[in-house]
């Protein structure tokens, strides 16, 4: 059997794009061997999960420490114990200091709630419903990223589009695009780990070309 790639996974809540993670690794779909999973916030759902799964898991409190570049050097000692080549933020809702994102340049993913540029930072399902009855908008979804300094800024990789419908609630929006993330996010994994997918200058870089334009789960031939 070859090798599985290592990665560690970051969460602060629920965890269901870790299960989608879990899910995937379980299958001949996704040759990943997660080394932990580490949460910010003590006993999320997410913990509980990953244990069920048999996978270390560890808690590193943000509130236990006085600035957070102290928070982050402890997280990064504890990921890098791992020895990841590929970092996964999955629901991790802690801002990150530029030292702590350009150690894993090019090696962090992030899944964000929305169609990246769109809405970058908090509350995106309730702005897109905003848009939505304002009359600037009828797709929403998610999107998988590199992490760069640029909060939600940095390239993206793959999107997935849901409808948004006249009787929506931010959480029946929030739900719909769930469904979404857990397809995207263990396929861009399985990209990343395979080889096909860097970043150099930037740039996403998949099958050795620069990726031009975002991909869209949608127009994909699977
Ligand atoms: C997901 O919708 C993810 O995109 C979002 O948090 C949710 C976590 O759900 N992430 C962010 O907003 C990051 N800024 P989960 O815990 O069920 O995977």
């Amino acid at each position: 059997m070859p090798e599985q790639f290592p990665v560690v996974i970051l969460i602060s809540g629920g965890g269901s794009n870790l299960q989608a993670i879990i899910d995937a690794a379980q299958t001949d779909d996704l040759a990943i061997d997660i080394r932990a999973v580490i949460s910010n916030v003590p006993e999320v759902h997410g913990l509980a999960r990953a244990q069920k799964a048999g996978i270390p898991t560890e808690v590193i409190k943000h509130t236990d420490f006085t600035c957070r570049e102290d928070f982050d050097a402890a997280l990064q000692t504890a990921i890098d114990g791992y020895q990841p080549k590929l970092v996964i933020l999955a629901g991790f809702m802690r801002l990150l200091s530029d030292d702590f994102v350009n150690h894993y340049r090019g090696r962090m993913l992030n899944i964000h709630p929305s169609l990246l540029p769109d809405f970058k930072g908090l509350n995106t399902h309730q702005r897109a419903l905003e848009a939505y009855r304002a009359g600037t908008l009828t797709q929403h979804g998610g999107s998988v990223h590199f992490v760069t300094p640029d909060l939600d800024g940095g390239p993206v990789i793959l999107r997935a589009s849901v409808p948004v419908k006249d009787d929506d609630s931010p959480e029946s929006l929030a739900a719909r695009v769930l469904v979404r993330e857990h397809q995207i996010y263990p396929l861009v994994i399985r990209w990343f780990a395979e080889g096909r997918l860097s970043l150099k200058d930037n740039q996403a870089i998949f099958d050795g070309q620069p990726l031009k334009q975002t991909l869209s789960f949608d127009d994909l031939a699977l």
